[in-house]
């Protein structure tokens, strides 16, 4: 088998033109857009990256965005404060603290100072604890949202699937299976200390792949024939400055039905969950009903 791409280049692109349209609309009838303001602590060179990206498509589409640049030896004390200010800021529709921050802050207090209506990751417990729950009214974490509206939109089914979660973080894994669950899909998570992992990939419908250890280490061997594979993890080797995933793609996309390529793959679909974040909360804030704002894919 030879497996087709999931190219979330493509489907986040659609996700854009939709929205660039819908905010074109917003500034005509209300004479406002969403605002995202990021906070960037240090100089993590990917978090420099990630950031300058989600700042990019935000001026695409037509979103403001903000970013305040902090020291790396920023007090948590100095951090809660400016978060407070942007909770308060009526201007502000979205907050984002791009992790991971440096050892002496907390970041659980960190995130959970975020007004849960401002906080566009998801990450807040209000927001984990809605999800878990299955109450769509809160903000659904950007990177298992884009993953799920892609397989939505190539149109593969989760109902009665064996999907495979690699990795139990709270950014992606525990999310992840959450809404895979909430999609009837039988959910088995693996982690670390997980023991005889290829006994379980192989008897998986769809890989969710989130470990970021070792690049390529999923081969053909773990992967069963006709298997969806989607790679999260984004590995810099500093020789080739290339990104590689967890996934060893020229030898599972021989075997996979279909596959993400990494970069190219859930990559544009995390940002393109952001910006639907940040609108959501713009109009949740401004209590603006649906309406013509609705963007339908
Ligand atoms: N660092 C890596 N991924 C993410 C993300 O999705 N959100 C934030 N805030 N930081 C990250």
């Amino acid at each position: 088998m030879s497996a087709k791409l999931l190219d979330g280049k493509k489907t986040s692109a659609k996700y854009m033109e939709s929205f660039k349209s819908l905010i074109e609309n917003l500034r005509a009838k209300y004479k406002k857009v969403p605002s995202l303001t990021v906070i960037l602590v240090g100089e993590n060179p990917a978090s420099l990256i990630y950031v300058k990206n989600k700042q990019k498509r935000c001026a695409e589409i037509g979103i403001k965005s903000d970013v305040i640049r902090l020291s790396k030896d920023v007090s948590q004390k100095e951090l809660l404060k400016i978060i407070s200010k942007l909770n308060k800021d009526k201007k502000v529709n979205g907050i984002l603290v791009q992790l991971p921050l440096p050892s002496h802050i907390d970041e659980s207090s960190v995130i959970n100072a975020i007004s849960p209506e401002k906080d566009v990751d998801g990450f807040n417990v209000v927001n984990k604890g809605k999800l878990a729950v299955g109450d769509f009214t809160g903000l659904i974490p950007c990177t298992p949202f884009g993953i799920l509206k892609m397989l939505k939109l190539y149109k593969i089914k989760t109902e009665g699937k064996n999907v495979v979660i690699l990795g139990r973080s709270n950014i992606v894994g525990k999310p992840m299976a959450e809404l895979m669950l909430q999609n009837n899909a039988t959910v088995t998570v693996c982690h670390s200390r997980t023991k005889n992992l290829k006994a379980i990939t192989k008897n998986a419908d769809i890989i969710i792949s989130a470990m970021g250890v070792k690049a390529g280490m999923i081969k053909a061997s773990y992967v069963k024939e006709g298997c969806v594979v989607v790679d999260v993890a984004m590995i810099r080797n500093f020789e080739t400055n290339k990104l590689a995933g967890d996934v060893d793609f020229k030898s599972v996309s021989k075997v996979a039905s279909y596959i993400t390529p990494v970069p190219g793959g859930v990559g544009p679909m995390t940002i393109a969950m952001l910006i639907n974040n940040t609108i959501k909360a713009f109009l949740t804030q401004n209590n603006i009903e649906n309406e013509d704002t609705q963007v339908q894919i």
